[in-house]
């Protein structure tokens, strides 16, 4: 999925501190949802599965970290860190992994669906299981 992944521009304006805008209108999915990361343990990846119908747009607002982003037919890393303001977009049946976390790390995340357990894929097997279904 080289050169397929999907951005969100962040607003970032430096006053006192530094304002972080994301104008709901430049997301490309109804937003249901939104949660923060904050100060991910250096020592632990996350993700390591896919949403059903979920999707999201992931915003570095501080630090920065690896994303491999994997459609089922092919496979994108790309490093988000808080000197790009362009948040990720995780389409649903995208399996996604996190690591290299920098100390600090913390993330926005928007996404189209409130939390639902049963929206998850767990494991590869089962990920490439559903995405060929799709084919
Ligand atoms: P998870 O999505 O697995 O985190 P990550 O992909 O960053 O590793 O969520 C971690 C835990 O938090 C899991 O027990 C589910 C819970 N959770 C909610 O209850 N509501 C939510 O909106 C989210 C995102 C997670």
């Amino acid at each position: 999925m080289k050169g397929r992944v999907e951005r969100v521009k962040m607003q970032k304006i430096s006053d006192d501190g530094l304002l972080c805008i994301v104008e709901f209108s430049k997301v490309p999915f109804e937003v249901k949802r939104a949660y923060c990361i904050l100060e991910a343990d250096p020592e632990l990846p996350r993700g390591y599965h896919a949403h059903r119908l979920t999707e999201q747009v992931i915003f570095c607002l501080k630090g920065g970290l690896r994303i491999t982003l994997d459609n089922g037919k092919g496979k994108v890393k790309l490093v988000l860190n808080d000197k790009n303001s362009r948040g990720v977009i995780q389409r649903k049946l995208t399996w996604i992994e996190m690591d290299r976390f920098q100390p600090g790390t913390s993330l926005l995340v928007l996404a189209s669906r409130d939390y639902d357990p049963g929206d998850y894929i767990r494991t590869y097997h089962q990920f490439i299981k559903e995405t060929k279904k799709r084919i």
